[in-house]
Formats: C-alpha cells, sequence, structure tokens
C-alpha cells in the first residue's frame, strides 16, 4: 500500500490521526493558536467565523463525553455546522459499511470526519478514502493514538510549567492499553521534555520496544520521586479480559494516587489525568479536587486545542485552494 502523510504538500495539516512524526513548530504553532483560544471559568468562550460553512461530523464507536463534546463546541465556535452520529445506533448496525457511511455523509457536505473507533487503523483507512477536500481526525484510535488529547496535555503542561526541557513527567496506569499515554509520549518527546518516567504493575507496561526513551519503574513510590508532572490514567477495562483485570483494592493500594503520595513529587507539581476517573481507584478525591489538580483545565484545554486544530485545517484547505 502506498504511504500515507497526514500533512498536505504545504506541509500543513490536512488530517490529523497521530502526532508521530509532526515536527516541533508545527506542534508550538497549534499550541499558540489554541492558547488564543482560551478563557478563564465564567468569561464568554471566543468565538471567530473561521470555519463558516462548513460542517463537522463525530463519527464515535467508542464512549466519550470530553472528547465529542468539545470537538462539537469547538466547531460551533468557530461557525461551523456540527453533528454527533452514535455509530452504535446508526445504519452501520444493519450492516451498512464503514465507507458507505462516510460516503453518505460526505454526500450531505461534512468537510471533518471525527473518528473514535476500537478498530486499529481505520482513521487512515476513512482518510484514504474521502474526497480531495475533506479532512479526518482521530478522536482516539484504539489504544494507538489520541493526538487532540495529546496536545492538550502538552499545552496544559506549558501554561503550569513554562516550558519542557527540565521537567520530570511520570505517567502512572494502565499504559500497554492507553493512547493517552502514546500520544502523551510523542508529543513530549518532540517537545524534548526532560525524563519520562512510566509507572505500571509488569502486566500494564507496554511492550519492550515501545516508548524508547522512557525510564521504567514498577514502584510509584520511585516513579513519582521528584517529579514536575503526575499524570494518571483509569485501567483500560474495555481492553482486558475480565478474568486478568486488576482488584481495585489492591491496585489502589500500589497505585492509587494519594495525598501522602503525592508529597513524594516536587511540591509545585501539578496532577493531571485525561478522565474518565474512578475515584478511589487510581486517584483520589482530594487530590483530585485538590490545589495541584489541572484536570479540569486539561478539560476548557481541549476545546480549545481543538478549535486551533480545525482552524489550522481550515487555513490549510483554504491555502490549497487559492
Ligand atoms: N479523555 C478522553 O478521551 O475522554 P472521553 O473518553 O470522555 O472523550
Amino acid at each position: 500500500m502506498a504511504e500515507f502523510s497526514q500533512l498536505d504538500a504545504g506541509g500543513r495539516l490536512r488530517h490529523l490521526l497521530s502526532l508521530d512524526g509532526l515536527d516541533a513548530d508545527l506542534i508550538r504553532e497549534l499550541l499558540d493558536r489554541a492558547g488564543t483560544w482560551c478563557c478563564r471559568p465564567g468569561e464568554l468562550p471566543p468565538r471567530s467565523r473561521d470555519l463558516q460553512g462548513w460542517t463537522i461530523a463525530n463519527l464515535f464507536a467508542e464512549p466519550s463525553t470530553r472528547t465529542r463534546a468539545s470537538f462539537e463546541l469547538a466547531a460551533l465556535r468557530l461557525g461551523a455546522d456540527a453533528i454527533n452520529l452514535d455509530v452504535m445506533l446508526s445504519s452501520r448496525v444493519k450492516g451498512e459499511s464503514v465507507l458507505d457511511t462516510i460516503y453518505t455523509l460526505q454526500a450531505m457536505q461534512v468537510d471533518v470526519f471525527v473518528i473514535r473507533d476500537a478498530e486499529p487503523g481505520l482513521p487512515e483507512y476513512v482518510a484514504r478514502h474521502v474526497e480531495g477536500h475533506v479532512s479526518v481526525i482521530s478522536g482516539g484510535e484504539a489504544h494507538l493514538s489520541h493526538p487532540t488529547q495529546g496536545l492538550l496535555d502538552a499545552l496544559t503542561i506549558l501554561q503550569a510549567k513554562g516550558g519542557f526541557r527540565d521537567l520530570v513527567v511520570t505517567i502512572v496506569g494502565d499504559i500497554r492499553h492507553s493512547r493517552v499515554a502514546r500520544s502523551a509520549a510523542s508529543v513530549l518527546t518532540t517537545l524534548a521534555t526532560g525524563e519520562l518516567r512510566l509507572v505500571a504493575p509488569a502486566e500494564l507496561m507496554p511492550e519492550p520496544d515501545e516508548f524508547p526513551t522512557a525510564v521504567r519503574c514498577e514502584s510509584f513510590d520511585a516513579g513519582i520521586a521528584h517529579a514536575d508532572v503526575v499524570m494518571m490514567l483509569r485501567i483500560q477495562k474495555e481492553r482486558i479480559a475480565a478474568t486478568s483485570q486488576p482488584d481495585p483494592d489492591r491496585y489502589h493500594e500500589r497505585y492509587g494516587l494519594s495525598a501522602a503520595r503525592l508529597r513524594r513529587a516536587r511540591p509545585d507539581a501539578i496532577v493531571m489525568h485525561p478522565g474518565p476517573m474512578n475515584r478511589g481507584v487510581e486517584i483520589c478525591s482530594d487530590v483530585a479536587d485538590g490545589p495541584q489538580s489541572v484536570i479540569r483545565q486539561q478539560v476548557a484545554n481541549g476545546v480549545a486545542v481543538r478549535m486551533a486544530v480545525l482552524a489550522h485545517i481550515a487555513a490549510a484547505r483554504n491555502a490549497r485552494t487559492l
């Protein structure tokens, strides 16, 4: 099969399927642009007409609260129309193929498909088949990739810490099954983050050839020591056989983030979690809601980042058609 690029001939995003291979300049441009769409709680959110006349379709075949809602809000705040197709209630369950679903919506003038699916490769497969003016954004691909989550995590770290070079970032939890961890590692590596640590029980560690630059720790107490950023992940039960799932109480004892454990990190460390959280399993409520938590800021940044990606894709298409 011919090699596929998510970039156009000008090096701009035609699609966004993965953060792998994107250079630091493009990532910084997206983060800078997202920064202009951020607002404080209670302020009227910024709006523009960058996507006036466009139609965005969310096609989610796995559950989502944050990603789906924020893509819809991002589209609306940029002046686009937005539709949400619950794939499990669509004609796909009557046997319609993925491509027939795409062609059907393309006939209704959809310009951007945001796709979340448990099947690896689906976003690229769709991207290979859409018309030349249509773009595909991954809203989460199996355990492999969640690019806009990686960008919003980077933006949140940048806002809190001002840069990446001197940071110790510790990712804790079910890293083996986590697309969030893979996209975070990708963007943090590109942005030359000081040190990336992975903390997980052996059965939830990724394969040895993945995360090549990260330091691996089975001990949470060792992995969190002097960390600047602590990123907690839930156990991805939907990707683990019922018989192999960790016992929640035992897991919490070894890998749950409590206030006492957080004191081992730097005093100004931030606590992140992509959501959804399982309180009392991977994170205690007093930490999730505490002063070091930036979890709600991550959510707010999700809208800004998705606006930035959509606006970039629209500007790139406009530049191609000039
Ligand atoms: N972080 C994230 O992807 O959350 P949702 O599954 O709610 O979209």
